[in-house]
């Protein structure tokens, strides 16, 4: 509920005289800002082995390996821009949320490319890159420098005992909560940029029809559940995402 509080009156208390969103969105919305996804060709589980980098298992094995490769990627992600997908849901979040309704944005990137481009209320269900997650006292806070086994953690003082604040393979995603309240009161669930491989968040489409709910696929090309959206645009995001905003926005089906 605390993801559509905050937008003005709570939305689940007026019913559904105003639309809800849910939109899921995974690395093809960040791809043009220059951050890598992970299973197109030049992806990065084409090039890294995902069980020794995103596994439990992999950081007690080898840390300095998985905090270089987030490292890495954080560093990508302190000069990378929001672009024109990120900023189209953010003003589609706040022209729902001016006449009522509203947009629960859930998404599978560990970037805060979509809090910067406006988005004002995202579920991180992988976690965030800009984020440590001490294993002694459990405090997440904001870590934008290389992240080490020898660093200290702000809140309880010890030594050696951060993490990245991501979630791994074979770990509970995180809000799931929220985000089953949020799909049970959609009235359109949108799929942005996922290639649909990855549980549980490939399987909220399915949810959803069985719901009733109408679904919506816009990708680079067919996502591996595909055959499961009622309506599916193909194309780079930053054409694809601002052009179906403008629809359900001004155009003759509009929400
Ligand atoms: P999952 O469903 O992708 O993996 C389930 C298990 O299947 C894992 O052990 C995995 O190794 C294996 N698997 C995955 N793809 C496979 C394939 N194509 N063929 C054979 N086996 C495959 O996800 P999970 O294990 O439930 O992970 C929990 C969450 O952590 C997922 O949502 C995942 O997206 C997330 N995650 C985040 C990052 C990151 O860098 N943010 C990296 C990896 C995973
Ligand atoms: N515009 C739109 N879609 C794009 C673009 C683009 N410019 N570039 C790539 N895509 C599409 C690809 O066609 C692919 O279907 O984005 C999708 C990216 O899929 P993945 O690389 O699998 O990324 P994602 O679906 O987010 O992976 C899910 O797996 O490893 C874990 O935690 C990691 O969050 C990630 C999760």
């Amino acid at each position: 509920r605390a993801w559509f509080i905050g937008r003005g009156p709570d939305l689940a208390a007026k019913g559904h005289d105003a639309m809800k969103l849910f939109v899921l969105t995974g690395a093809g919305c960040s791809a043009e800002s220059g951050l890598g996804t992970f299973r197109d060709k030049e992806g990065a589980w084409a090039r890294f082995d995902p069980m020794k980098l995103a596994t439990p298992e992999g950081f007690a094995d080898d840390p300095d390996l998985v905090h270089a490769f987030y490292n890495a990627r954080r560093g990508n992600l302190l000069t990378a821009m929001p672009n024109e997908a990120h900023r189209a849901l953010a003003r589609l979040e706040a022209e729902l949320a001016a006449r009522g309704g509203a947009l629960f944005l859930c998404t599978q990137n560990i970037d805060d490319l979509h809090e910067r481009a406006g988005s004002r209320s995202v579920a991180h269900m992988h976690g965030e890159l800009r984020k440590a997650r001490c294993l002694a006292c459990g405090a997440v806070t904001a870590w934008d420098d290389d992240l080490g086994r020898n660093d200290t953690c702000p809140a309880c003082g010890e030594t050696g005992g951060l993490r990245p604040h991501i979630v791994w393979f074979g770990e509970m995603p995180l809000y799931m909560a929220e985000i089953q309240d949020a799909l049970e009161e959609a009235d359109l669930f949108v799929a942005i940029g996922t290639s649909g491989s990855v549980y549980p968040a490939a399987g909220f489409v399915g949810q959803a029809r069985h719901m009733g709910i109408r679904t919506c696929e816009i990708n680079l090309e067919p996502s591996d559940n595909a055959g499961l959206f009622d309506e599916r645009y193909y194309g780079a995001a930053t054409e694809a995402v601002p052009a179906w905003v403008e629809r359900v926005l001004t155009g003759p089906d509009a929400l």
